[in-house]
């Protein structure tokens, strides 16, 4: 049986150059071809075009797709996205629709070239706009600051539209050569492997006994032949934990307590957004691209602070997006916790009898105070190899 068709189309067309051939003769003539070092948010989408996870895309939007993908979760010719993908600058220079460009990776020494764009259209967003954007994509609740939204109005509001061919796929491949993975490579794998149903579980944590178990759980009611764990592995904001150390936990975690060959351990290389239930549904479907039937989506989903209600991130899934827009299953998971009266970990809303403190709930802020201070969470929350890991982590930012 063939896998899940990716969205928007019936092949997946990654916009990396595979052809070596190719490749090189692009590199030779992005030496002599206009440049600029591009966002860090301009790179990811260039990663995530580049692997086939933004399918069917072919580039960056220009502001009416970006516009009406912000206030419609469309673009223009109808295609249902829920975030725009843009490679936003301060100032354009000299650089002209019609230009063919080079765009230089901002997190690599020496910015080598990324991808090579043709420009069909030079256009600054206006004030008005760009706030628009904000409030639709992030929804944030101020007066709190917005981690996502500081990040997007960084890159300025002079937008480069048009098609891109990627080159290579930033530092992700050098920096995480066992984990990270093109959507092309994971549907391969999964085709291999022979999984016909395939949960994907997005992480940007190290998990927790009731990430695991909320794992075991998806797999286990959704009848599915494997997990494909995917964390992100590009940039984060302060004081969440770094993508190393949560994959070196997360590989721990996987190879003790799941059976052999059940869960893929897999990364994407993209700047985390934070915009809760929009980010949700652009999760959705890149884990459609990479093949997955099934996406977990769970308690305060891309969340950050207090911006989002702890399960906006489903309801957008039943309120907003059109019936039949994915193909991709929600498996939504209610807050999952360890219960002390049945001695395991459960979803809450089917422990209607639970108290609170029936429950092993510790907030992200206790968990990092005692892990920096050495002293492992208790079982019911944390696995203990996973917490030791966790633990030199926080012990060695103390030096
Ligand atoms: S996220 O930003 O990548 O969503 P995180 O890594 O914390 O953050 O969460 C990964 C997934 O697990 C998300 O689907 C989230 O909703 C879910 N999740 C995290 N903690 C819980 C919990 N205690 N109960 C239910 N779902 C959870």
């Amino acid at each position: 049986m063939a896998l899940i068709k990716p969205h928007g189309s019936d092949k997946l067309n990654p916009l990396f150059v595979y052809d070596t051939a190719e490749n090189e003769a692009l590199q030779k003539e992005a030496e002599s071809l206009a440049s600029i070092v591009v966002s860090s948010a301009t790179a990811a989408n260039a990663v995530m075009l580049g692997g086939g996870y933004f399918n069917p895309l072919t580039g960056y939007m220009n502001k009416a797709d970006a516009l009406y993908v912000a206030t419609d979760m469309k673009t223009t010719s109808g295609l249902f996205w829920p975030t725009p993908v843009l490679n936003l600058v301060k100032a354009a220079g000299a650089i002209k629709a019609g230009d063919r460009i080079a765009l230089k990776d901002p997190n690599v020494e020496g910015h080598p070239v990324l991808a090579v764009m043709d420009v069909k259209a030079v256009e600054e967003f206006s004030d008005a706009e760009m706030a628009l954007m904000s409030e639709k994509v992030y929804r944030p609740k101020p007066p709190e600051v917005h981690p996502g939204v500081e990040a997007f109005n960084a890159q300025g509001k002079v937008c480069l539209s048009g098609p891109i061919k990627v080159l290579n796929f930033s530092y992700f491949q050098n920096e995480f050569p066992d984990t990270f993975r093109t959507a092309v490579e994971i549907r391969n794998e999964i085709t291999e492997r022979g999984w016909k149903k395939v949960v994907a579980f997005q992480t940007r944590n190290p998990m927790h006994l009731a990430h695991e178990e909320l794992c075991h759980m998806a797999m286990k009611r959704l009848g599915c032949d494997g997990l494909v764990i995917h964390m992100l592995l590009g940039k984060l904001k302060k004081g969440d934990i770094p993508a190393p150390v949560r994959d070196a936990a997360i590989r721990k975690m996987v190879e003790l307590y799941f059976p052999k060959n059940s869960a893929m351990i897999t990364g994407y290389g993209f700047d985390m957004l934070y915009a809760g239930p929009r980010e949700g549904v652009l999760h959705a479907i890149f884990r459609q691209n990479m093949g997955a039937t099934h996406f977990i989506v769970g308690r305060d989903h891309a969340g950050v602070g207090d911006h989002y209600g702890a399960f906006d991130a489903q309801k957008i899934f039943d309120d907003e997006v059109p019936a039949g827009a994915l193909k991709i299953e929600i498996f939504k998971a209610d807050h999952t916790a360890y219960s002390k009266k049945l001695d395991r970990v459960v979803m809450m809303c089917e422990a209607p009898d639970h108290k609170k403190e029936d429950f092993v709930l510790l907030s992200g802020t206790k968990v990092r105070e005692m892990l920096g201070k050495g002293i492992a969470p208790p079982k019911e929350f944390s696995r203990p190899e996973v917490a030791e890991i966790l633990i030199r982590y926080y012990q060695s930012l103390e030096k």
